[in-house]
Formats: structure tokens, sequence, C-alpha cells
């Protein structure tokens, strides 16, 4: 499994945790930055990794913010991205085996770092049930098809 990784300034330090992670249990992945403290807006870095998830490049995705909310909202916007901010393992569960979320957004100001590690890989490790999920997320697509086609 690929996985693309980014944050902004809010979420820089625990997207260095979660690059850790990675690199502890040999889990492959791209951090698609920022690099540093400095100041950078959230929807750059979503979009980097909403788009090299919806291109094929990478299976999942984890963006990094201060909430996990603003790179969230900016991930939904790119069709077939379904994101995800999951703060407790629970949600990291049920949003991989009822929602086939393909991106997992964090917010550093909001969990601690030993949690949040615990949420990625509860939320890497778990797979879509499909089922009677599959028609409801089918139907998320639906409504992209919708609206992508008014806007031609
Ligand atoms: C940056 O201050 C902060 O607004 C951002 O990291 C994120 O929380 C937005 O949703």
């Amino acid at each position: 499994m690929k996985v693309a990784l980014a944050g902004d300034h809010g979420g820089f330090r625990l997207k260095e945790q979660v690059a850790c992670f990675f690199r502890e249990n040999g889990i492959e992945y791209n951090d698609f930055g920022t690099f540093s403290e400095d100041p950078v807006d959230y929807p750059d870095i979503a979009l980097k990794v909403a788009e090299a998830v919806r291109n094929g490049d990478f299976d999942r995705g984890v963006i990094c913010c201060g909430t996990g909310i603003g790179v969230a909202i900016t991930a939904n916007k790119v069709p077939g991205i379904r994101a995800s901010q999951c703060h407790d393992t629970f949600s990291a569960r049920a949003a991989r085996e009822h929602n086939n979320a393909n991106v997992l957004t964090l917010g550093e100001r909001v969990i601690g770092f030993g949690l949040a590690r615990e949420i990625v890989r509860v939320w890497l490790e778990a797979e879509f049930q499909g089922g009677r999920h599959a028609p409801r997320v089918d139907k998320i697509s639906l409504i992209e098809q919708k609206y992508n086609s008014c806007s031609r």
C-alpha cells in the first residue's frame, strides 16, 4: 500500500509523527510537505494528496492540519475522494468499513501524537466491508456526477 502524506503548518509536527510511524512500520509513503512551520494555505496542501489518490498514484492519503477540518473540506471537493476527519479509533475503523474513506484527516491541535498514531494504524488496517454499505457509497458518487455534469 502506498500512502500520500501532507500537512500544513498547523499539522506539520503531527505529519512528521505520522511519517515516523510509516517508516517504523515499513509503510511506503510520499511526503508532499509542508516541510516547516512557516504558514502555508491548507487547500494547497490538501489538493496535492487528494489528486495523488484520485489519479491512482497512491492507494490512500493522510492529511494533517490544525483541526483536520479545512483539509477534509478541501479534499472532498476532488471527485472520487472520500476524506474523513477521525479523532478516535471507532470512527477510523467505521470510516473504512462503512464509508470506504480513502483519505484520513487529523488535527494536531485536537489530539495527541500517541492517539493519532493509533488512529492511523486502525484506519490503514481496516477494509471496506461492502455489502449494505456499497450502494450507499455508490450514491455519493452519483451526487458527484450530478454536480459535475451541471458545471459543464
Ligand atoms: C491554520 O492556522 C489552521 O487554520 C489550519 O491548520 C486548519 O486547522 C484549517 O482547517
